[in-house]
């Protein structure tokens, strides 16, 4: 099964990403935790895409395929995987199909998680990551069951720096100007799908699927 999540910043697609994951037994991919993760690790590539991140913008399309082809490579992905940020433009999107055409493969379903931006800001603010183990958490949706502390690994969870509402703003607007149209791109090759992400996190993953189960 391989899948990709769309959806603006906030969405829910990390939420959603990895429920899928588990339910089907395969990685969850998420561009934007890599970076994280390479950040925190203090490597050249997490020095390279800090600048872009911090700023709200997107981290050059260069960079974004050659870490994505790499992790395909893994032995975990033989059964597919659901990525989760990638692609984020029409470039990535090309790229992404040239590989799996190469080996006649194909990408199943794109899922758009659809949600308004009025409730992205908000979602945003109250949101907590824990940089170790990927788990996301709202203080009011879904809070933790001890303030702070990640439910699945213990550790401390954080504030993203690019949580901060004037950053949420511009990663909306990249959205909008670079990401949006990878909904007709993907709406023309027929594997477009869309849900309410403004449903609570379990109808919404109930809804997905729905989907990937139908057909
Ligand atoms: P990335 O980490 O991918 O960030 P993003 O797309 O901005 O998306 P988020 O992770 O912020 O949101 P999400 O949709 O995963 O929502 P979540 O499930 O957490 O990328 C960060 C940066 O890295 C980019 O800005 C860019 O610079 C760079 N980057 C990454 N990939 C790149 C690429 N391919 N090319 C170039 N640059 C790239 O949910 C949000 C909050 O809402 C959480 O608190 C959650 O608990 C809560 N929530 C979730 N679902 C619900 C619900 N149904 N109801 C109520 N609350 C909910
Ligand atoms: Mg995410």
């Amino acid at each position: 099964m391989k899948i990709i999540m769309l959806g603006a910043p906030g969405a829910g697609k990390g939420t959603q990403a990895k429920k899928l994951a588990a339910k089907y037994n395969i990685p969850h991919i998420s561009t934007g935790d890599i970076f994280r993760a390479n950040i925190k690790e203090g490597t050249e590539l997490g020095k390279k895409a800090k600048v872009y991140m911090d700023q709200g913008l997107l981290v050059p399309d260069e960079l974004v395929v050659d870490l994505i082809m790499d992790r395909f490579k893994q032995p975990d992905c033989v059964n597919g995987y659901v990525l989760d940020g990638f692609p984020r433009t029409i470039p990535q999107a090309k790229a992404l199909d040239e590989a799996l055409t190469k080996n006649n493969d194909a990408i199943e379903y794109a899922i758009d998680v659809d949600v308004p931006d009025e409730e992205i800001v908000n979602r945003m603010s109250g949101r907590r990551a824990c940089v170790a183990c990927g788990a996301t958490y709202h203080l009011v949706t879904i809070p933790t069951k001890v303030e702070g502390i990640c439910d699945v690994c213990g550790k401390e969870l954080i504030l993203r720096d690019d949580d901060k509402p004037e950053t949420v703003l511009k990663r909306l607007k990249v959205y909008h100007e670079q990401t949006q149209p990878l909904i007709d791109y993907y709406r023309e090759k027929g594997i477009l799908r869309s849900v309410d992400g403004t449903n609570d996190p379990t109808t919404t993953f109930n809804n997905i699927v729905k989907i990937v189960e139908a057909e």
